[in-house]
């Protein structure tokens, strides 16, 4: 809050199935000061985390969300929805569309104020949207300089199709999981800049990863209160949208042919 973040994004699987009840036990007094997300889709199994995309799973999931953190979060993505209708053809187009239903039920009831859908790997949600089914107000799809052609152009496709101009779309995970990846040593991501001297690698990578895709706000990982204010201090900088067209152009050419 000091730094300026408005906004906290969690999800019901994080930290062991216990994100939400360690939220409120630390911090329950500064939630109501935060726009909250989470997600949910990931359940406790036998063998850790199961996937489900149950319409009773997934509205219990809702309201639990809601008693653990003390309050109703203000927007709840469903988790990664490829991750069970790869296994559930042929009636994969069924099961989206009903767990798009339980979702915005369970925002018409007042569990949470909107509802959007998360996606690891957008690709295969494309030819399964069911427009006569809910829309998300929010999509959120992996950014930043370490995705590859084909998830870029699946996410703006799936932007397109689902909600063009009206839904809120974030990004996650701008760095791949960590900046201490071998490949942030080979690259200086200040040549996407406009006026590229003030802003350091890091915070150029984190301003880039708002334009690969077009997103609104992305979601970074962080445990160092300074890592936060210098990324906070990364959103003055201006991308060269040039650059990031022929960038977007040399993957593609680059991946013709390939998966991600
Ligand atoms: N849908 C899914 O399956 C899925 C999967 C993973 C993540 N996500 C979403 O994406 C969000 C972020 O993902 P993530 O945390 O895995 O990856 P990330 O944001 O790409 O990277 C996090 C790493 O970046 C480092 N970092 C951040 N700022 C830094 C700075 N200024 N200088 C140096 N290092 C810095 C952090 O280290 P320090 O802690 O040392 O700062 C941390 O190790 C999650 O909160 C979640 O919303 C979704």
């Amino acid at each position: 809050m000091d730094l300026g973040v408005t906004a906290l994004d969690t999800s019901s699987n994080y930290f062991d199935f216990r994100s939400h009840q360690m939220l409120a036990r630390t911090a329950g007094d500064l939630l109501p000061k935060f726009t909250l997300s989470t997600k949910v889709g990931y359940f406790p199994g036998p063998d850790g985390a199961e996937h489900s995309l149950d319409p009773i799973r997934l509205h219990s999931a809702v309201e639990q969300a809601a008693k653990d953190l003390g309050r109703e979060p203000d927007l709840v993505f469903l988790h990664n929805p490829e991750h069970s209708l790869r296994e559930a053809a042929p009636h994969h187009h069924d099961l989206l569309a009903q767990a798009c239903t339980a979702l915005d039920a369970a925002a018409a009831k007042g569990l949470c104020a909107a509802w959007g859908v998360a996606s690891w790997d957008p690709a295969p949600l494309l030819h399964l949207i069911d427009t006569t089914a809910p829309r998300p107000a929010a999509l959120m799809v992996r950014a930043g300089l370490l995705v590859g052609a084909r998830t870029l152009d699946a996410a703006d496709a799936l932007i397109n199709a689902w909600c063009p101009g009206v839904g809120t779309v974030w990004g996650m995970t701008p760095f791949g999981g960590s900046t201490s990846a071998p490949v942030w040593d080979r690259i200086d991501p200040r040549v996407f800049l406009r006026n590229n001297s003030r802003l350091s690698r890091v915070q150029a990578a984190f301003r880039t990863a708002y334009h690969l895709p077009q997103v609104d706000s992305v979601a970074v990982g962080t445990d160092e209160p300074a890592h936060l204010s210098e990324l906070v201090g990364a959103l003055a900088g201006e991308v060269e949208m040039r650059t990031v067209q022929e960038y977007r152009n040399l993957l593609r050419a680059r991946s013709r042919g390939q998966p991600d």
